[in-house]
């Protein structure tokens, strides 16, 4: 498995992961303008035969970055896709002189919560209904550039 800079070819595959969401479903266009965008990475790491099997997408401006989306394929997760991801989105960051890297998550979503908290975010605050009617977000940050 790999960990590469996405590029439109990507898309069929990355919309397939998108499957994962019900709620909140990002579309073909908008992983294309991530993807095309300046100040922004979006990785993927594919399997051995090229087949996309997750996906993550970063932001920075500035000293903050930010964690746009993160998504495994179902039949993948708990491999350590997700932390490899996201973990190549905070050097990125870093490299870039981020002070912090910020991120909001559905306040019910723990799996997601649990792989932030691994690799160091704590949260901040909660934005009730954030995503709808009893769906809070949590705000989380984790900081960078510890050691400058
Ligand atoms: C959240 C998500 C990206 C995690 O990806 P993943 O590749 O399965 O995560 P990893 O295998 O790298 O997990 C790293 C650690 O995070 C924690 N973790 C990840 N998923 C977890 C879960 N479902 N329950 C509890 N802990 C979890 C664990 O500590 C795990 O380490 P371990 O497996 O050694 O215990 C994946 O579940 C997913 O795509 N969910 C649907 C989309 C989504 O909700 N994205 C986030 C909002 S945009």
């Amino acid at each position: 498995m790999i960990v590469t800079t996405a590029t439109h070819a990507d898309l069929p595959g990355i919309m397939a992961l998108e499957d994962a969401f019900t709620l909140s479903r990002w579309s073909e266009q908008s992983w294309a303008d991530e993807i095309d965008a300046d100040c922004r990475l979006t990785l993927v790491e594919k399997d051995a035969a090229g087949a996309v099997r997750g996906v993550a997408t970063f932001s920075a401006v500035e000293d903050v970055a930010d964690l746009n989306r993160v998504v495994v394929d179902a039949g993948a997760r708990r491999s350590g896709i997700g932390r490899r991801l996201v973990l190549a989105g905070l050097e990125w960051a870093e490299a870039l002189g981020a002070q912090q890297m910020m991120l909001e998550v559905e306040a019910g979503n723990a799996g997601a919560i649990a792989l932030y908290e691994q690799v160091g975010f704590v949260a901040l605050a909660r934005r009730a209904n954030y995503y709808g009617a009893g769906a809070d977000a949590l705000v989380m940050a984790l900081p960078l550039g510890r050691e400058s």
